[in-house]
């Protein structure tokens, strides 16, 4: 059912290789489906755990929390980096409660016994007074797969997982130009969301909704999906390549040069009205521009990006849960993840990042202007803060499409053509859940 890579899909080929799984209401809130999901996928896929950036010396650590587990990645002495279940085995306290740390030894705030980075139990208090003999020196903390790929640390629960490159496949290559590992998060929200994972992740894997949600975008990115191109990679990733310093060709106003277009020319040193009438020229203009001047204003990373790289949106959904959208000056995350507890909650990150560059010390990110440094995680309930207007625009529908789908009036989609990624991701999603993945 997966497409060769490469290929260009639009609706009616993504038609073909799809069977027409039945999207169920119930996968949006059913708490049974949620138990599979965590038995059947979370616990056996690849999951961003942090950054290298916060893992420089031996000892770091970085912790993340995934529904009711918690996941703790230590950098170890020969610069690599080890991943454990957020347990202490004396009686299971979490052993670290901050999400980035370091220190030589791992210690339990209940009893004090102590970890080395590589998980043996280094010290424990009246080592004597155990039945077995002391446990020091032979007990490890449970050890997970871990592997470092795109300046993250990720981890899988799941022991005999394939590797992280295998699972990304094509993607770690076509990524590469972008050279993500050098980049720094300048921007890290998280919000709790009332709505299941799936609805964001139904919202990403289509572009139809842009005209209604996102009419502003129309001015700089032609969002029309004959101009858009749709790719199936292997493991049910995909991405969708969107040009980018040209009005949609779907508007009226695809002839005019309007905000914030004509400022983003100028950034280049393009005056608008040289354009006008011919707004189909502006994007190779720009890319000339950017390929000339880009070098000497600090953009080094340029060189290594193609043409069409330097002005195009190439948004890359990982199945099933993460959405890479790149551009020449950086990137966003859009991560979902489950909610501990509640099928009709789901955590969301909005990241972003960028290459460093000479000089800059204040970069314009989604949710306005920011220094240029190392963000610290803000975290708040959707609705109280802002996740950037395109992300607020996304999820303003999240919680009522999750009402509206109780509903008796509603009993299943009716996509269009250009939605056939959705019916992907929820076939991929059945596959998962019915054992049918084979990795
Ligand atoms: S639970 Fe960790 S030392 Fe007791
Ligand atoms: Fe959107």
């Amino acid at each position: 059912m997966t497409a060769q890579f490469g290929s260009r899909l639009d609706g009616a080929d993504l038609r073909t290789t799809l069977r027409g799984d039945p999207i169920t209401r119930e996968r949006y809130w059913s708490r049974e489906f949620m138990q599979r999901e965590w038995d059947r996928l979370w616990t056996r896929i690849w999951h961003i755990g942090g950054m290298m950036r916060d893992l420089e010396e031996t000892g770091d650590y970085v912790m993340h929390t995934l529904g009711r587990e918690s996941i703790i990645m230590v950098r170890q002495e020969d610069g690599s980096v080890k991943a454990f279940y957020n347990a202490c085995l004396h009686r299971g306290n979490r052993l670290v409660q901050a999400e980035v740390g370091g220190a030589p030894t791992l210690t339990c705030s209940y009893h004090g016994w102590r970890w080395a980075p590589d998980g043996t139990l280094l010290s424990a208090q009246d080592p004597e007074d155990f039945a077995g003999g002391n446990p020091c020196g032979k007990l490890k903390l449970v050890e997970i797969p871990c592997a470092v790929w795109g300046g993250f640390v990720w981890f899988n629960m799941d022991p005999n997982c394939v590797s992280l490159q295998d699972y990304l496949g094509p993607v770690a290559d076509l990524l590469a130009p972008y050279g993500m590992e050098d980049m720094v998060r300048v921007m890290y929200l998280t919000a709790e969301v009332d709505c299941n994972w799936k609805i964001i992740r139904d919202n990403f894997n289509e572009s139809y909704h842009l005209p209604t949600l996102h009419p502003e975008l129309a001015t700089f990115i032609n969002d029309d999906y004959t101009d858009t191109v749709f790719e199936l990679l292997p493991n049910g990733h995909a991405r969708m390549l969107m040009k980018g310093m040209e009005p949609s060709a779907r508007s009226p106003d695809a002839d005019k040069i309007l905000p914030p277009l004509d400022d983003m020319m100028r950034q280049w040193d393009l005056d608008p009205k040289d354009f006008e009438g011919r707004t189909k020229e502006i994007r190779r203009a720009v890319q000339l521009q950017k390929r000339k001047l880009g070098p000497a204003r600090g953009y080094r990373h340029y060189e290594k990006l193609s043409d069409d790289q330097l002005t195009d949106y190439h948004h890359y959904t990982l199945f099933p849960n993460l959405t890479f959208t790149m551009s020449a000056d950086g990137y966003q995350v859009l991560r979902t993840e489950p909610h501990p507890t509640d099928p009709e909650k789901c955590i969301f990150d909005h990241w972003f990042l960028m290459h460093p560059v000479e000089g800059v010390t204040e970069v314009d990110v989604p949710i306005g202007r920011v220094p240029f440094v190392q963000a610290e995680r803000v975290r708040f309930k959707h609705g109280d803060a802002t996740l950037g207007f395109v992300a607020d625009q996304d999820l303003s529908v999240a919680e009522t499409q999750q009402q509206g789908l109780h509903s008796r009036g509603y009993t299943g989609g009716v996509l269009t053509g250009q939605e056939g990624r959705i019916q992907r991701f929820h076939e991929l999603l059945d596959d998962w859940l019915e054992g049918r993945v084979t990795l």
